[in-house]
C-alpha cells in the first residue's frame, strides 16, 4: 500500500530519515530501518572532519526544535567506510549527503562519496547555521545553484538531489534552476532560520545564538514550499520539514512529494515513530478508500 518508486528505486514506504538526525553510523542507520523507515539519509559529510559549534547546540519545545550543530562530521573518508558498512548489513535505499564551502569543493566531496555504495546523493546547499564561516547558503542564489548542480553532476554516477532552503524567498525559481542544470530531484526543505532566548539568563540559548528551526513549526512552511515547487518542476520532491504524524505525511504527498524526510519527529516520538506514522497512513488510506500513494500524489492541486 505504501510502496513508492523514486527515481527507479523501490522504497517499502516513503518515509526516509532526514540528514543529520541519527544518521552518522551504520548501526544507527540500520536501527532506523529496523524501526520502519523506508530509507535513510546520512549526516552531511565534508571534505575534512569538522567538530561543529560548541554546546549548547540544540533544544526542543513542544512546538519546535532548534539546532546549530554546525555540521560536525567525521569527514568524507571516514563517512565512506560507514556507508560501505551500512550496505553490508542493510539493503534499504541509502542517500548520501555532502556539503562544502565552494562549488569546486562540492564537486570534490561529491566525487569522493561516490566511492561508497550510495543509491542517491543529496547536496546540502541550505544549512543556515554556518553562515559566519561560509557566508549565505548557496540555496539563496540561482547562479550558485546552477553552478554547483552542474559541477556535481559532472563527477557523480548516482542521481543528484538538491536540498533547498525555506529562507529563499524565490525557492520555486531556485528549484527550477536546479532542474534546468540537471538535478534529478529536489529536497524541500532544510531548517528555517530562528533563535531562542533564555529570559532569566537574558541570553540566546544556543552558543551560536541563532539556529535552524525544525519540527512542528516548520511543517506548514515546508508544505507550501513542496506545493509550490510541485507546480513548477517535473523532477520528484522529497518533502521534508516538521512531518510528525501519518496525517502530515499524507498531506505532503497530496502537496506533491514522492518521498518524505523525517527528522525531528524522532525527538518527539522516539525512533519507533516511523512505524507509528506508517500505521497511521495505512489506517487513513483504508478509511478513505485510497489504494496507493500514486493515487493521491499532488491531489491537493
Ligand atoms: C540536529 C539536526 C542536524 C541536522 N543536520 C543536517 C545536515 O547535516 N545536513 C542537512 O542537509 N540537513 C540537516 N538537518 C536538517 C534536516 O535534515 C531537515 O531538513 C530539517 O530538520 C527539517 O525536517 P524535520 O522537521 O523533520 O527535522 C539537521 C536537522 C537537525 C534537527
Amino acid at each position: 500500500m505504501l510502496t513508492t518508486t523514486f527515481l527507479n528505486k523501490s522504497f517499502e514506504n516513503p518515509l526516509v530519515l532526514a540528514s543529520g538526525i541519527m544518521g552518522v553510523t551504520a548501526a544507527s542507520m540500520k536501527n532506523v530501518i529496523e524501526n520502519g523507515a523506508g530509507g535513510v539519509t546520512v549526516k552531511s559529510l565534508s571534505l575534512t572532519p569538522r567538530t561543529g559549534h560548541p554546546n549548547p547546540t540544540q533544544m526542543g519545545t513542544t512546538n519546535y526544535y532548534i539546532n546549530a550543530v554546525g555540521l560536525s562530521n567525521p569527514g568524507v573518508e571516514a563517512g565512506v567506510e560507514e556507508l560501505k558498512l551500512f550496505k553490508t548489513v542493510c539493503e534499504a535505499p541509502l542517500i548520501g549527503s555532502v556539503f562544502a564551502g565552494t562549488p569546486d569543493e562540492f564537486a570534490a566531496v561529491s566525487e569522493r562519496i561516490c566511492a561508497a555504495p550510495i543509491d542517491f546523493l543529496e547536496i546540502d546547499v541550505s544549512c543556515p547555521n554556518v553562515s559566519r564561516e561560509f557566508g549565505d547558503p548557496f540555496a539563496y542564489s540561482i547562479p550558485a545553484i546552477e553552478m554547483i548542480t552542474k559541477k556535481v553532476k559532472a563527477v557523480t554516477n548516482v542521481p543528484v538531489i538538491m536540498k533547498l532552503s525555506p529562507n529563499a524567498w524565490n525557492i520555486v525559481d531556485i528549484a527550477k534552476a536546479a532542474e534546468t542544470a540537471g538535478a534529478d530531484a529536489i529536497t524541500a526543505v532544510n531548517t528555517v532560520s530562528g533563535m531562542a532566548i533564555d529570559v532569566r539568563a537574558r541570553r540566546p540559548i544556543l552558543h551560536n545564538k541563532q539556529g535552524g528551526i525544525s519540527g512542528p513549526a516548520l511543517f506548514p512552511i515546508a508544505l507550501k514550499c513542496v506545493y509550490d515547487i510541485f507546480q513548477a518542476v517535473k523532477i520528484p520532491i522529497i518533502g521534508t520539514g516538521g512531518v510528525t504524524t501519518g496525517e502530515d505525511a499524507l498531506a505532503m504527498i497530496m502537496a506533491g512529494a514522492t518521498l518524505i524526510g523525517v527528522g525531528s519527529a524522532i525527538y518527539y516520538g522516539g525512533v519507533e515513530v516511523f512505524k507509528t506514522m506508517t500505521d497511521e497512513m495505512e489506517r487513513i488510506m483504508k478509511e478513505e478508500g485510497i489504494k496507493s500513494l500514486d493515487e493521491i500524489r499532488g491531489a491537493a492541486h
